[in-house]
């Protein structure tokens, strides 16, 4: 299922800009979108990665398509997912953006004690593409909280109509930012498969492995 097959894989942030020299972001480094996207490449998948802001290089043979705000990475995957056997949705996708990014830099007022922002809400990108997604095609999102992490990660799942979920956890222990992971992968029907902490590439090929022992006969 990854031998020659075209796998999109999103990564990092994404950046909402308040104007030219501000925006609103999140902590996501985008090391787990990478490594995921270094170990599909490795079992043979043709690989593009969509990635937000980050610092990382692209893994070897990997096609990354750069984005920065969160309507850019859905534009991306609408097309990227076309040709695609799978998406993993990795990625840390901001969920409100500025309601306007001012065209100038704008001024702090003398004495100004407050700055408020109005926020919409950005396009939920796995919501949107669960409605073109094709029986043949698996798509896994991601989900990390800091509390009753389980509970939410099943409720994303069934609303997102995912074919799987991977649980970052416990918050304190490796997830966004750090180089280390423990993970819980979990499936609609009330399958899971615990991974248990240690490097993300570990993880990410720990996770690549599941998929592959859960979806290789579909
Ligand atoms: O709802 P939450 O952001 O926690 O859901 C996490 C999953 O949904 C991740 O796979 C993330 O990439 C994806 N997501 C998305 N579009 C958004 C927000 C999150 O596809 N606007």
């Amino acid at each position: 299922m990854f031998d020659g097959r075209r796998w999109v894989v999103t990564a990092g942030p994404t950046y909402e800009p308040i104007d030219p020299v501000r925006f609103i972001g999140n902590f996501s480094s985008g090391k787990m979108g990478y490594a995921l996207a270094a170990a599909l490449a490795e079992q043979g998948a043709d690989v593009q990665l969509i990635s937000g802001p980050t610092c990382l290089q692209p893994p070897a043979g990997v096609e990354r398509i750069a984005v920065m705000t969160a309507r850019e990475m859905l534009n991306a995957c609408q097309e990227a997912v076309e040709k695609a056997r799978g998406l993993i949705m990795a990625a840390a996708v901001a969920d409100f953006r500025p309601q306007t990014a001012a065209a100038q830099k704008v001024k702090k007022q003398p004495g100004q004690a407050v700055w408020t922002l109005e926020l919409v809400p950005n396009p939920d990108i796995l919501q949107a593409l669960a409605c073109r997604k094709r029986p043949d095609q698996i798509f896994i999102g991601f989900s990390l909280e800091t509390h009753d992490g389980e509970h939410y990660a099943l409720e994303k799942l069934r609303r997102k109509k995912l074919d799987a979920i991977v649980l970052n956890h416990p918050y304190e222990k490796g997830g966004i930012g750090a180089d280390d992971n423990e993970v819980t992968v979990l499936y609609p029907d009330g399958g899971r498969h615990f991974i248990s902490y240690r490097p993300k590439q570990e993880a990410a090929r720990a996770i690549v492995a599941e998929l592959a022992r859960r979806f290789s006969s579909e």
